[in-house]
């Protein structure tokens, strides 16, 4: 199984979920590859934000080597799953879809609650690290 996570800028969200489910994965000894993406282009090559980063850290999870990228056509081809983390991510995501098979494999992280948007508000990154691994732990029980 491979996931792409896929959040606006590829260094809030998407890294810690990327970061979460690799360590899910190593904990459960799952074949699984996790990457992430951003829809936007502003922090290509950057790593993550710093405040995602520390709340990783906080939670014994290193996610620094993370390399921002943005969301491209052929990862409907790469990826098995590829899930948003709010609704605009997704209707950006599936504008760039051909097939029905393209946009079948695009969902919420959290199926219809969305994970809010961190970059302004330091309070949120907290709440959005535990969304979004409540959302990772759901997405193993049913995939795995
Ligand atoms: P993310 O947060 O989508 O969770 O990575 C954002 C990061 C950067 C921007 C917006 C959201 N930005 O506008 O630069």
């Amino acid at each position: 199984m491979k996931i792409l996570m896929v959040c606006l800028g590829n260094i809030c969200r998407s890294p810690l979920a990327h970061g979460i489910m690799e360590h899910l994965v190593k904990e459960n000894k799952l074949d699984w590859e996790i990457d992430s993406a951003g829809t936007g282009n502003w922090h290509i090559g950057q790593g993550p934000d710093r405040r995602s980063t520390r709340e990783a850290k906080n939670n014994g999870i290193d996610i620094s080597s993370q390399v921002c990228r943005q969301f491209r056509v052929s990862d409907f081809d790469e990826f098995d799953l590829i899930l948003v983390m709010d609704r605009n991510n997704k209707a950006d995501v599936l504008r760039l879809a051909s097939t029905d098979a393209d946009r079948a494999k695009v969902k919420m992280l959290l199926g219809d609650r969305e994970v809010p948007d961190p970059y302004h508000d330091d309070t949120l990154f907290a709440p959005v690290f535990n969304m979004v691994m409540e959302g990772c732990k759901k997405i193993i029980s049913a995939y795995q």
